[in-house]
């Protein structure tokens, strides 16, 4: 009787397990993750439609592709890829627009907005302003020469906004090497994804302020930074003095800087990186050394990284399922 007893908890005990194992997976299976054909059904002219306007805008202005690139950066740092960036301020949210690497900066704006409201025409209340935003970055990334990848879809938008985690998860341009790697793997971004990304900055342009500092004052002690080129760095003091010009914009990669392509990192290596977290990429870390060196001689291999890591970083914590919402309109929550 024992006996009996006995295998039949055993037996009960198993089938609980093989249940909860079989649920969770089904949890893991049911909406948890992003998939490209997300919107094959509910609309299919989705990434038609992204691909028009955004190929509009930045036939209009080259500029846009690099704008709407390091829109999806500065969207995933702060709380996922939820769309919480393009949130204006209203009631208890604060703009992450007011942020430190937002404001005077972040741009783009109206292109989502354009974006977005064809997409309601299309199929209302389908498409999110996440989704728009990874979709928005590849486009840029393909008209500008650089690479193409297959987009995971299925985000959702943000309830909410987040100046502080705007202002302390997102990499300043004279942050630390060791700071910048921590950034990045509190978003579960490695070394590859870190160099490889950084090459977002072949295209686009940087204002007076983001790198003043390397001219005139590295470390605090009157001198500037030495890993710089001195006769770029001359050339830069002509248009960014020691006070003044604060907005005055500087090509980020100067030898083609609308054209997505691997000059970023032959700049660095001949010390014409603009940015402090340009140059640092390789003189503070022999890993991240050796990444900037074979990307500077291997294009192709620059480009495969470069993918793989948008597509890491597209995935960092999006809202789906029943969780957020599909705005309306990316500028606001619906209720
Ligand atoms: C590694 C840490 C990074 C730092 C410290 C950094 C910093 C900066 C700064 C200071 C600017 C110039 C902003 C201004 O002066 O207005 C800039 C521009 C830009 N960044 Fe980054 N960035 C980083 C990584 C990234 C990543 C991962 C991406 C994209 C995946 C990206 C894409 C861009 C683009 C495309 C521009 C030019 C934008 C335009 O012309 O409108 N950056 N970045």
């Amino acid at each position: 009787m024992a006996l009996i007893s006995m295998k039949f908890i055993m037996v009960a005990l198993l089938a609980t397990v093989i249940l909860t194992t079989l649920c969770n997976a089904g949890k893991v299976y049911t909406g948890g993750y992003l998939y490209p054909q997300f919107y094959d059904h509910s609309c299919p002219k989705a990434s038609e439609i992204v691909n028009s306007i955004v190929a509009k805008a930045v036939t209009k202005e080259p500029r846009m592709a690099a704008s709407l690139l390091r829109l999806h950066f500065h969207d995933c740092f702060v709380k996922g890829c939820d769309a919480s960036v393009l949130l204006d301020s209203s009631g208890t949210i604060i703009s992450e627009k007011r942020s430190n690497p937002n404001r005077n900066s972040a741009r783009g704006f109206e292109v989502i907005d354009e974006i977005k409201s064809a997409l309601e025409k299309e199929c209302p209340n389908t498409v999110s302003c996440a989704d728009i935003l990874a979709l928005a970055a590849r486009d840029s990334t393909v008209l500008a020469g650089g690479p193409s990848w297959e987009v995971p879809l299925g985000r959702r938008d943000s309830l909410g906004a987040s100046i502080s985690g705007s202002n302390h998860n997102i990499p300043a341009p004279n942050d630390t090497l060791p700071t910048i790697i921590t950034k990045f793997k509190l978003k579960g971004l490695d070394l590859v994804d870190l160099v490889a990304l950084s090459g977002s900055h072949t295209i686009g342009q940087s204002r007076c302020t983001s790198f003043r500092q390397r001219l005139y004052n590295q470390t605090g002690n009157g001198l500037p930074d030495f890993t710089l080129n001195q006769v770029y760095a001359n050339e830069l003091r002509q248009r960014c003095p020691r006070s003044g010009g604060d907005q005055n914009l500087f090509p980020l990669d100067f030898v083609s800087p609308t054209k997505f392509d691997n000059h970023y990192y032959i700049n660095i290596v001949a010390g014409n990186g603009l940015l402090s977290s340009d140059e640092i990429l390789l003189t503070k870390n022999s890993v991240t050394m050796e990444l900037v060196k074979q990307y500077a001689v291997n294009n192709g291999l620059f480009f495969d990284h470069f993918a793989k890591s948008m597509v890491k970083m597209g995935n960092i914590a999006p809202l789906t399922g029943s969780k957020g919402e599909i705005r309306k309109i990316c500028r606001r929550v619906n209720h």
